[in-house]
């Protein structure tokens, strides 16, 4: 059985719920706020933003839910299973409430926007439905609850981009932080519920995407990730302080410039590229800064160009095809990763083949790889028929999986004998007597720990050999 649990740290959206905890003094009297989160990062980085809004009205956070006064959880509406795990956890806070019923429980993020207050009928305990849009609400909603009413608020908004709401971080290593860069998106892809859960594009003021990485530069943090559903398409239009207040417009590409621009010292990282709409600027300028990270995830969903087109993805097989030469001759020693879709609505066995043989063509350093999950109210579940059998996805998800396993174990070995820079993260998670971290490439090192060298600090590390997903080394000149 092959692990389906392909996960790294910038995008995983089918990763498992995380408690969130805030390392703050601790007040007397306050509330105690446990948040859960599911789903992209975005949604992580959400969860930030909800409990410094919470954290103004004397909430302190826990990561203990049994001793909360609130439950929050943030939620994921990609797949069915990204719901039903949702669901299960539901029911286990469902025992609390019993117990307690002051206690308020609140359902977040995309799930929240998806069902709306259908969730209020469904799930008789939960008193708070809040979409991603509406955070700023909150305050007023949980007084609501607090009065005996359900509270709900699913307003999606144009313009919110929280840019003045400086996150908590929580569960934080202080060295590594998520930057949202803008929120919702455009594209309907045909299989995607995300523009229904997260509305409309937009893109945050630069002003503030640059305040926020200098106040985390100025803390010590050493790599920010700057998140969107498709960051390519970045754009905004505003007027600049400093040029008496002409009209400025600022693309991804100088977005990314002016955030490697703050410090050398402080890693630049960004998911996720849109291939109909990443451009050689951005590559360039992703060449010409060493701390911009050599590392794109450029999701593929499928190597077919007629099934690129039944997911409207408006770009085709040769095109793809193109912007990958183009990465690979503009950076050379760049990592790419993908997303990819097994049985698609009439994906033939030769079209899934097309997904292996673009595999092959681009050698993926990572890829996460799902089996295709028909959600309500997207184009493809109102035109198109989920045709393919579970049994015939589930085998065509395995060959992905299995060229996958075998591409990235390539990959890896390629860097053995080689020295690369790391960013130290912390200990790692199976022995306190090793440490790991991340090369420019995105790849998790592990080894021996050294008296002098501390976790945010950046080292020089010799490999000396890998497993699947892993390369282990030790520290050198
Ligand atoms: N904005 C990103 C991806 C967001 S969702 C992009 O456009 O690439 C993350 C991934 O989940 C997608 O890339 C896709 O591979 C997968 N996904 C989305 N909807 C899905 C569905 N209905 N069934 C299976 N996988 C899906
Ligand atoms: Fe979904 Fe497509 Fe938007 Fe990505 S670009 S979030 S897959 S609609
Ligand atoms: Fe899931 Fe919403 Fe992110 S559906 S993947 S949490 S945008």
């Amino acid at each position: 059985m092959i692990d389906l649990q392909l996960t790294d740290k910038t995008h995983d959206e089918g990763r498992q719920g995380e408690a969130l905890i805030v390392d703050a003094p601790k007040l007397l009297n306050a509330r105690k706020l446990y948040i859960e989160s599911y789903g992209c990062q975005m949604n992580f980085a959400d969860s930030e933003i909800v409990a410094s809004i919470l954290l103004d009205q004397g909430f302190e956070t826990t990561g203990n839910y049994q001793e909360a006064d609130a439950i929050f959880i943030n939620t994921c509406s990609i797949r069915e299973n990204a719901e039903q795990r949702v669901r299960n956890r539901l029911s286990q806070f469902g025992i609390e409430k019993r117990k307690n019923p002051k206690l308020i429980v609140g359902v977040l993020g995309c799930m929240a926007e998806r069902l709306k207050s259908k969730f209020l009928e469904e799930e008789k305990l939960v008193d708070l439905v809040v979409g991603p849009d509406a955070y700023r609400d909150l305050p007023q909603l949980i007084e609501q609850v607090g009065d005996g009413q359900k509270a709900i608020n699913v307003l999606l908004s144009r313009e919110e981009t929280y840019a003045d709401i400086s996150p908590v971080r929580l569960n934080g290593n202080g060295i590594t932080a998520f930057i949202s860069i803008m929120r919702g998106c455009d594209n309907m892809c045909s299989f995607c519920v995300v523009p229904f859960t997260r509305g409309r594009e937009r893109s945050r003021d630069p002003h503030s995407i640059l305040a926020e990485a200098q106040d985390l530069q100025d803390r010590g943090y050493k790599e920010v990730t700057l998140l969107g559903q498709n960051v390519d398409s970045y754009k905004w239009k505003g007027t600049a302080e400093a040029e008496d207040g002409a009209e400025i417009m600022v693309n991804f590409a100088q977005l990314l410039e002016k955030v490697a621009l703050i410090s050398p010292e402080l890693r630049v990282r960004f998911s996720t590229s849109h291939p109909k709409d990443i451009t050689d600027e951005v590559l360039h300028t992703i060449q010409k800064y060493d701390n911009i990270c050599n590392n794109i995830h450029l999701p593929v969903q499928s190597g077919s160009s007629r099934v690129l087109d039944l997911m409207n993805r408006t770009y085709t097989r040769e095109w793809y095809i193109n912007r990958i030469d183009a990465i690979r001759n503009i950076i050379p020693d760049c990592a790419i990763s993908t997303d990819i879709i097994a049985g698609f609505c009439s994906e033939t066995e030769e079209e899934h083949q097309e997904t292996l043989s673009m595999m092959d063509y681009v050698g993926y350093d990572f890829a996460f790889c799902f089996s295709y999950s028909e959600r309500p109210g997207t184009m493809a579940a109102r035109k198109l028929e989920d045709d393919i059998p579970e049994d015939v996805k589930k085998r065509r998800l395995q060959e992905i999986l299995l060229k996958q396993q075998t591409t990235s174990h390539y990959r890896l070995q390629k860097s053995v004998g080689k020295t690369v820079r790391i960013l130290v993260e912390g200990f790692s998670k199976k022995s306190d007597k090793d440490l790991c971290g991340r090369n420019d490439q995105n790849a998790m090192i592990v080894f021996p720990a050294a008296e002098n060298v501390k976790p945010g600090q950046y080292v020089n590390v010799i490999i000396e050999r890998c497993t699947s997903a892993t390369l282990l080394g030790r520290i050198t000149a």
